[in-house]
């Protein structure tokens, strides 16, 4: 081949060898990644502003001066400010009961401990505000947004040196992420673990690439090996953003029952519900998920209200590990993930796929 097929713009601007983004809640796999060539984002919409300034000099102190990134989340639907208390006095006793009912007819016990919602960002403006401050103070190289357009915050994380990467759903968001000029662009597909909308990655990925001009295209949704890395790079994008891929990976601190669940899974066992978070979220299926999907169940409330209803459910389940009910977000390339890897070598494994997938269309001399 020419050239490298796996160096692309965006290896160029974040000075990494391989165009594969981890999204992580985990410190230790974010360190394994980075430090095996690729690129990583900590999610830190759940810690306090405390935490998340502690998290980054963890990181910081063990990858010699490479990039890393940084992930809240910025919903436009939450409100300005309040408590949790106040949040809950507002859900309607319908929902309340049918929550109830689900507890009854699963036998979900009480939480061990207060649900720790506490701490989320998407519960008002203000607390996402005061995780949004820690990341500007210590300017970190990466800035990504996965719930809500970033335009707001351009000037000040550019005057600091940081870079910001929007995730959008919808061509529109897109062009109008683009326009306020966000570094990269993650165009995310159905198929993705977490809050993702109802458009293919397939479709998603060069819609929006057609329109990006210079600014990276990142893939998401359903990358879960190096033929997904490769056919992204076709369908215009400079790298991809995978979360599902790390969860069972062996740094990764999920629950074994979890890492279980999801090394057994496949796309069908994957739901796409608004009944965990308010907004559209793909997760493996799981009592809770399937008891608002039958048609007497109420509509489920929106952000951040269905959050709270569905906290109690899922602390309960991991408090006492009970597998039945247990659940995590997944995507729907989670039938390619069958192994407990360490994730330097999920890193190595999908960059020899992909050059492998290269090479077997291109051939050698080509
Ligand atoms: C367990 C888990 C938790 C996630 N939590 C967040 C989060 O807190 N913030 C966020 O922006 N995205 C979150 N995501 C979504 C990822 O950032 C990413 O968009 C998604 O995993 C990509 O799809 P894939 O899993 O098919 O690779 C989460 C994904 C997983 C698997």
């Amino acid at each position: 081949m020419p050239r490298d097929p796996l160096r692309t713009k965006l290896c160029d601007m974040l000075g990494i060898e391989y165009p594969i983004i981890a999204f992580t809640h985990c410190k230790d796999v974010a360190v394994a990644v980075i430090n095996a060539g690729a690129f990583a984002v900590l999610g830190e919409a759940m810690h306090t502003p405390d935490e998340i300034a502690a998290d980054i000099r963890w990181i910081r102190e063990r990858i010699d001066g490479k990039p890393y990134g940084i992930d809240l989340v910025l919903p436009a639907s939450s409100p300005l400010e309040g408590g949790l208390e106040d949040l809950e006095s507002k859900i309607p006793a319908s929902h309340r009961d049918f929550a109830a009912g689900i507890a009854k007819r699963h036998d979900v016990p009480e939480p061990k401990g207060p649900v720790a919602l506490h701490r989320w960002g998407g519960l008002n403006q203000q607390m996402a505000r005061a995780q949004l401050d820690v990341v500007l103070d210590e300017r970190v190289p990466v800035f990504t947004s996965g719930l809500g357009n970033p335009a707001f915050i351009l000037e000040a994380a550019h005057a600091r040196g940081i870079k910001v990467f929007g995730l959008i759903g919808k061509k529109r968001q897109a062009e109008r992420e683009i326009e306020a000029g966000v570094d990269a662009i993650i165009a995310q597909g159905y198929d993705a673990a977490g809050h993702t909308g109802t458009i293919g990655t397939f479709s998603i990925v060069p819609e929006v690439a057609a329109i990006a001009g210079n600014t990276p295209v990142i893939a998401g949704g359903g990358v879960t090996t190096g033929r997904h890395l490769a056919a992204a790079l076709c369908l215009g994008a400079s790298g991809v953003w995978t979360g599902t891929l790390w969860l069972a990976s062996r740094e990764s601190d999920e629950d074994m029952i979890i890492k279980e669940k999801l090394l057994a899974a496949s796309a069908e066992d994957t739901t796409h519900s608004r009944s965990v978070s308010g907004m559209t979220m793909r997760t493996l299926k799981c009592p809770w998920t399937e008891e608002w999907a039958k048609p007497d169940a109420p509509r489920p409330l929106s952000a951040p209200y269905q959050m709270l209803l569905s906290a109690r459910y899922t602390q309960a389940a991991n408090d006492h590990r009970r597998e039945d009910l247990m659940y995590e977000a997944a995507g729907q390339g989670v039938g390619f993930v069958t192994s407990m890897k360490p994730a330097r070598q999920i890193v190595f494994d999908m960059v020899e796929e992909a050059l492998g997938a290269f090479e077997e269309r291109v051939g050698d001399d080509a």
